[in-house]
């Protein structure tokens, strides 16, 4: 029987150093440019024009000063930066990246998130192949919705992520749908397993690390211990987006001094009626968060933290709250009027029904490890299931082990419509959610996008141990692919 224990760590607390805040008068935008999101370095767009982007990307590997005051890591990056260059669209734009692997082993790039041709998914099944050592692969597909969404590795993706592949890609909304904000910031929250030496620890060396995934003892947001702190004008409001690129730790972020509302997820924005204030939000690895976020009446300094167990002094079990950005209010700066998210995209949700496929997830010893499974099969063996492109499937999803998993589907939201043992919390459409241990839930998908798609709990861990499969949707005949 695997164990139901709580992995506990101790966390490298950063000497949380400040970085000078961001200057909030930023220089003027040319009028085709994308809007400008904080907090990462954009990469340069090399297509001209105003419907189209074209990125270059490659996998190197390169010092990476992501603890302070520590030496740097040598990690495995895009563009020699952790995370990764944000990438961004428009949704509707056509999209070009030209992807050099430069690293010694095979890789890829999943767009998570993103309803991208099958053939451009990033991921290693039938006719699609890693890219090997020295070879360049292009990435072409039109951005088809709008939200914050991510990309990574999908070989070795334990390992791949955890060296430092992953980071962000924003697909920007039509003017009119856009939020009224001071600013759009996004936020990569991370941990990092480092050794004594500062160096990333080895893998598959511990018992709990191939049971519970890996846990870091470093958190990195946008690939720093520090913590920045951003000054707020009073009545300032902003648009955060917030991903989880950890391996396996689900981060539980509150807000002190912030008044939050939650205005979208994994699917991009909610209409108003779906959004409402939050104190606290579990994100669980691979999935992301919209906020809108304003200081809370009468506070002057608030944090974004996230909530880590540790062990105190008499080796007992506390809680601890992690500042991973301080805000403060600057009470000089000019009041601002902006009117925070008020737009009502429509959202037609799928009802809950009788199901017409489970997905069993277990797992057990066996000789040398820990086996994950998915209907009893531990990839890359698999169940063959076959569903018509269009077709609604309400997908019965069952836990049967104590710890929790990331449940990630390829290629289509879903929306979770029923839960055992707790409330449906899962407004929007979602790619990932969470499944606690011993619970089960529905998901409703209506399988649009015709291909070959991953079906994986996104503790990576778990993921490379088995816990993956996949579903064939077949395509309807007048549809081209
Ligand atoms: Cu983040 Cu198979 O995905
Ligand atoms: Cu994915
Ligand atoms: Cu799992």
């Amino acid at each position: 029987m695997l164990c139901r224990c709580v992995p506990v760590v101790a966390l490298v607390v950063g000497a949380g150093a400040c970085l000078q805040p961001p200057s909030i008068e930023a220089p003027p935008l040319p009028d085709d440019a994308l809007p400008r999101v904080e907090g990462l370095a954009p990469i340069e767009d090399e297509d001209p024009a105003i419907d189209a982007v074209a990125y270059t990307l490659s996998a190197r590997a390169a010092d990476a000063e992501l603890v302070t005051n520590a030496a740097p890591v040598q990690a495995w990056t895009f563009n020699a930066t952790v995370p990764g260059p944000l990438l961004q669209a428009r949704v509707g734009d056509d999209v070009t990246i030209v992807f050099t692997n430069e690293l010694a082993e095979p890789t890829t790039i999943h767009w998570h998130g993103m309803r991208v041709p099958n053939e451009m998914d990033g991921v290693v099944e039938g006719e699609m192949r890693a890219v090997a050592p020295g070879e360049t692969f292009t990435y072409h597909f039109i951005a088809p919705d709008a939200g914050t969404f991510w990309f990574h590795p999908h070989v070795r993706t334990n390992v791949q992520i955890e060296r430092g592949l992953y980071g962000m890609f924003v697909v920007h909304e039509r003017e009119a749908d856009a939020p009224d904000v001071d600013a759009d910031r996004a936020f990569v929250v991370d941990d990092i397993s480092l050794d004594d030496d500062g160096d990333i620890a080895p893998f598959g060396v511990n018992m709990m690390e191939d049971m519970h995934g890996r846990f870091g003892n470093a958190l990195l947001t946008n690939g720093s211990d520090a913590v920045a702190t951003l000054s707020f004008a009073p009545g300032q409001v902003e648009r955060w987006r917030i991903v989880n690129t950890a391996n396996a730790r689900t981060m539980i972020l509150r807000f002190p001094g912030l008044s939050v509302r939650q205005i979208g997820a994994d699917g991009g924005l909610w209409p108003q009626i779906a959004c409402s204030p939050k104190e606290e939000i579990e994100l669980p690895v691979g999935a992301r968060a919209e906020l809108e976020v304003r200081l809370a009446e009468g506070s002057t300094s608030a944090s974004l933290s996230s909530v880590v167990l540790a062990l105190d002094d008499n080796d007992d079990v506390v809680e601890i709250e992690v500042p991973l950005a301080e805000v403060e209010l600057d009470a000089t700066l000019e009041t601002s009027s902006r009117a925070g998210h008020t737009a009502n995209p429509t959202l037609a949700l799928l009802d809950d029904g009788p199901a017409t496929h489970t997905l069993t997830l277990s797992g057990a010893n066996v000789p040398g490890g820990i086996e994950f499974t998915v209907n009893d099969f531990a990839w890359p063996e698999h169940e063959d299931w076959t569903v018509p492109q269009g077709e609604l499937q309400i997908i019965e999803v069952v836990n049967r082990l104590g710890m929790e998993h990331p449940f990630h589907l390829h290629g289509q939201f879903f929306q979770v419509v029923s839960r055992t043992g707790e409330a449906v919390d899962d407004t929007g459409w979602r790619d990932t959610t969470l499944l606690r241990g011993q619970q089960r839930m529905r998901i409703a998908t209506r399988f649009d996008n015709p291909g070959m798609w991953m079906i994986h709990c996104h503790i990576l861990e778990h993921e490379e141990n088995g816990m993956m499969s996949m579903v064939m949707v077949e395509p309807s005949s007048g549809h081209d692919m």
